[in-house]
């Protein structure tokens, strides 16, 4: 893969990557046709990152769709696929990891340690093996995505991130891997999540500006449709992530919730 990409680089091609962990739904499919626009090779890289997830996490029923991902892949004019195994990129004796401090323990990082430098040493490891120019990564994952701008202005790496909108279902859901473990009825729960992402908008446009209020309405909106246990609400600074005591838009409003034993995140910026 390395070797490709450096052949084609020194033929004058630009590369763009989407690095994911597959199951690709329309989310990733958006990445993939922006991709697809800013370059002469788009790449994609399928691998379920063990180091992501935690001891209790879903690691082992992450869901996988080869076929499917490949079908997907090809319809959104996807160049080369990148499939490594867990002992390519991992292999024996493997010591090194990148930490991004302060960002990695807010928010997600709280109740999934060690999440985001599993997340930033793997795409440092794909970035380095894929040699991309540019990068596409989902607003879905605002926390991932400033963990990962900022480990690209620290260590100098010469790749353009690019930050995609969510991509949602019609009914607000937003995309998801995770999605595809609902039931019926937590599916319908599920929509707690992105109504209560419209509700704090909604309250920012009838005049409220605390914070406690805001969140409070959106906490109680979650806490109602009873499947939901919620694992925070915050409203943060969207460079630092850093909770906002006073509301200074825009802010970013971000929020993990298990829908039963899924865990969903969702988030909007508050204008
Ligand atoms: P994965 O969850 O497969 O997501 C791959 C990319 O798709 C990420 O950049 C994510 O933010 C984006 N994405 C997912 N759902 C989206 C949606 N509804 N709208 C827009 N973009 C969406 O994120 C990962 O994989 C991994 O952590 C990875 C970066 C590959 C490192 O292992």
């Amino acid at each position: 893969m390395q070797s490709w990409a450096l052949a084609e680089k020194k033929a004058g091609k630009r590369i763009a990557f989407v690095p994911t962990m597959g199951a690709l739904h329309e989310g990733h499919g958006a990445l993939l046709r922006e991709g697809r626009k800013l370059a002469s090779n788009l790449v994609l890289s399928i691998f379920v990152n063990p180091t992501q997830f935690g001891p209790n996490e879903d690691l082992n029923k992450y869901p996988r769709n080869l076929e499917g991902d490949l079908t997907k892949a090809k319809s959104c004019g996807v160049d080369t696929v990148f499939l490594p195994s867990p002992g390519e990129i991992y292999p024996e004796g493997y010591k090194t990891s990148v930490h991004v401090e302060g960002f990695s323990d807010l928010l997600c990082g709280k109740s999934r340690p060690g999440h985001f430098q599993g997340v930033a040493t793997v795409v440092l490891k794909l970035f380095n093996i894929v040699q991309p120019d540019i990068a596409l990564f989902g607003q879905k994952d605002f926390q991932q995505l400033r963990v990962i701008e900022q480990m690209v202005q620290d260590l100098n790496l010469p790749v353009q991130i690019v930050g995609m909108p969510i991509v949602r279902e019609a009914d607000g859901l937003a995309m998801s891997s995770r999605n595809q473990y609902l039931s019926p009825e937590e599916r319908k729960s599920a929509l707690a999540l992105s109504s209560g992402l419209s509700l704090a908008e909604e309250l920012i446009k009838q005049g409220v500006r605390d914070p406690q209020k805001i969140l409070q309405g959106v906490q109680h909106l979650l806490e109602k449709s009873g499947k939901i246990r919620i694992d925070y609400v915050a409203l943060c600074d969207p460079k630092t992530l850093q909770e906002q005591k006073t509301l200074n838009l825009p802010a970013l409003l971000a929020l993990a919730c298990f829908v039963g034993s899924t865990r969903l995140i969702d988030n909007r910026m508050l204008r």
